[in-house]
């Protein structure tokens, strides 16, 4: 770790350790898949797990931070000073069938402004974080976005939603549309917090969800913006008020995917 605000240590040490029965569940997937009942309560409680070391680990160093995260919504509201953002499993679908693109994400937000945040990947041991002023980094190098200056030669990744149904018919419209409008391959992941962390690092150009929760893109604002990248955040006014429709590019080619994505 490169960087040593009281802050990222704290999340360093909570993801490291969550990291460690997280990677032991992965491993009984295999086993649990071949099952009748597949493994889903056991992904729930792995999930529940994860979110439970960590926050145990946060309120060790800060009892009275506010926490918001996924499994257990909000602890200590009322603290709108300091918040920790937590996401135990990002890419749950993921980890249920065993594929092993997920992550565990926590940010760390001070008078309504993210400071820092870790996207931890556990498979693959890659570390990615960054502090506010202090640049991102994965494990011990320094990381930057692309270069790609024209979106035809850009890879793009997306994600959601899955199938379109009453509810999402017309984010499912929006996302066809886009799709078919962008010259440039996509890809689709299915965890939103690895997709930021690498447009990040320069693997992927651009990157484009609507209805996203903080949990799944708090941490990935600050890594974006540190490593030279642009976020745009717009409220979604579909269905689901309180969910977020984003787009996160290498910053050249930024205008060129806004206008495609948000056209209005
Ligand atoms: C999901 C993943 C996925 C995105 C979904 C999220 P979860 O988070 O980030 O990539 O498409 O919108 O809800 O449920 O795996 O924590
Ligand atoms: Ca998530
Ligand atoms: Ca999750």
């Amino acid at each position: 770790m490169r960087l040593n605000s009281p802050q990222i240590n704290i999340i360093n040490r909570a993801c490291i350790k969550a990291s460690k029965s997280l990677i032991r569940d992965f491993g009984e997937i295999e086993n649990l898949q071949v099952s009748a009942k597949g493994p889903g309560d056991f992904v729930t409680s792995a999930d529940r797990r994860t979110e439970k070391i960590i926050i145990n680990e946060l309120q060790k160093a800060h009892p009275d931070y506010e926490i918001i995260t996924e499994e257990s919504g909000i602890m200590n509201k009322g603290n709108t000073k300091n918040k920790w953002i937590i996401d135990p499993i990002d890419g749950t679908m993921n980890f249920l069938n065993g594929i092993s693109q997920f992550a565990i994400s926590i940010a760390y937000e001070e008078e309504g402004e993210i400071k820092c945040g870790i996207i931890f990947d556990p498979i693959k041991n890659e570390m990615f974080y960054a502090e506010k002023g202090n640049g991102a980094y994965l494990n011990n190098s320094r990381i930057r976005v692309s270069k790609k200056n024209r979106l035809k030669d850009s890879l793009l990744v997306t994600g959601g939603p899955g199938r379109s149904n009453k509810k999402r018919e017309l984010i499912f419209q929006e996302f066809v549309n886009v799709s078919n409008n962008v010259d440039a391959p996509i890809r689709k992941f299915g965890s939103a917090s690895l997709d930021i962390a690498n447009v990040a690092c320069g693997r992927f150009d651009g990157y484009w969800q609507w209805d996203l929760n903080y949990w799944d893109i708090a941490a990935g604002i600050v890594i974006i913006k540190e490593a030279g990248g642009f976020v745009d955040i717009v409220k979604s006014d579909s269905s689901l008020p309180s969910k977020s429709n984003i787009i996160v590019t290498n910053s050249v080619i930024h205008e060129e995917l806004g206008n495609l994505v948000f056209k209005d």
